[in-house]
């Protein structure tokens, strides 16, 4: 009989008992061998040699203190996904990382901090027509994330407010066109295990404003249900893993787990508005076999190869 491994589900203090889509993978890696802990991240009174793994998943409380939550990550022996992917991903700066290697990503204009840009800038930088977005680069959960009318003098006299507040602050402020096709045909996530994919699942459009502050931790998703996702869509986020992996110098081990979230471009091919390698919600029971996939993929990491 092998000893019993000890795994770590990590969360936050909003939901110390797990998110509903990681805890229905609890009795099935129980049913494995594991023995399975919900542990808060900044929790002083977790010690993390313990367990054999630890997975951050629902630790959606990290943007507004990312130095604190990496320094953490840097000192867990066992974290999966790792230290330095978790110090590249949560910065949506490693879209340029994807981009420089051929990844379709979605549009982005990059408004950065101590670049000087007043009020004037952003205007004349922000399109005459049609929705746009603007979001900080350091962000989850749709959580500062708004949607502007370009032509609309309010909406973009609120977007320009916005962005300033933001750049004041220090933080990137990434500008991108509204890619409407989001409303129509929603957005596609893929999920890999292991470096390979597994499934994916649809979700509805998100931003439907401007952004509304407050201090909710992430907006809900409306999941429409497991997909198959079309070859160009598959091809792209096996390209954004792959590209993934060379940006972090191919690590040797693959990711644990890896969500590609792509929605179609202006012309209707896909580009990729994310590669969630943090603490993506993984929606196993959406998809056939999603949970077995998942929990098989984390049993594999417990016994050494
Ligand atoms: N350019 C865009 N066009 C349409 N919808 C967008 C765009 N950018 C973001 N969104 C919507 O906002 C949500 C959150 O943005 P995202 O880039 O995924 O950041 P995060 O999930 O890390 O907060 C997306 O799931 C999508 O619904
Ligand atoms: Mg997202």
């Amino acid at each position: 009989m092998p000893s019993t491994k000890r795994v770590a589900l990590v969360t936050c203090r909003a939901f110390p008992g797990l998110d509903a889509y990681d805890a229905v993978l609890v009795p099935r890696l129980e049913a494995l061998g594991a023995e399975v802990t919900a542990a808060i991240w900044d929790d002083r009174a977790v010690d993390w040699d313990q367990f054999d793994l630890a997975i951050v998943r629902s630790t959606w409380d990290y943007a507004a203190r990312r130095d604190d939550f990496l320094a953490w990550a840097a000192g867990v022996p066992r974290l999966a996904n790792p230290f330095a992917v978790l110090r590249w991903n949560t910065d949506k700066h490693y879209l340029k990382d994807l981009e420089r290697r051929g990844v379709a990503i979605v549009p982005t204009t990059w408004l950065e901090p101590g670049a000087g840009l007043d009020a004037r800038g952003l205007h004349t930088r922000m399109p005459a027509l049609g929705d746009f977005v603007l979001k900080p680069a350091i962000g989850a959960g749709a959580v500062g994330a708004g949607r502007y009318t370009a032509n609309d003098s309010y909406l973009r006299g609120r977007a320009i407010v916005y962005a300033l507040r933001l750049l004041a602050e220090g933080k990137t402020v990434m500008l991108q066109r509204y890619l409407p096709a989001v409303d129509t045909l929603g957005e596609v996530s893929m999920v890999f295990l292991d470096g390979r994919y597994a499934y994916a699942v649809r979700k509805e459009a998100m931003l439907h404003g401007p952004e509304s502050g407050g201090d909710r931790l992430y907006e809900a998703e409306k999941l429409q249900g497991g997909y198959s996702p079309a070859p160009a869509e598959l091809r792209l986020g096996t390209e954004a893993v792959a590209a993934a992996m060379d940006a972090l110098g191919n690590p040797a081990r693959p990711f644990l787990y890896a969500r590609a979230d792509v929605v179609p471009g202006a012309d209707g091919h896909p580009v990729l508005l994310e590669l969630e390698l943090t603490e993506p919600a993984l929606f196993p029971e959406l998809a056939p076999g999603g949970i077995d996939l998942v929990c098989r993929a984390i049993m594999g990491r417990l016994n050494p190869v």
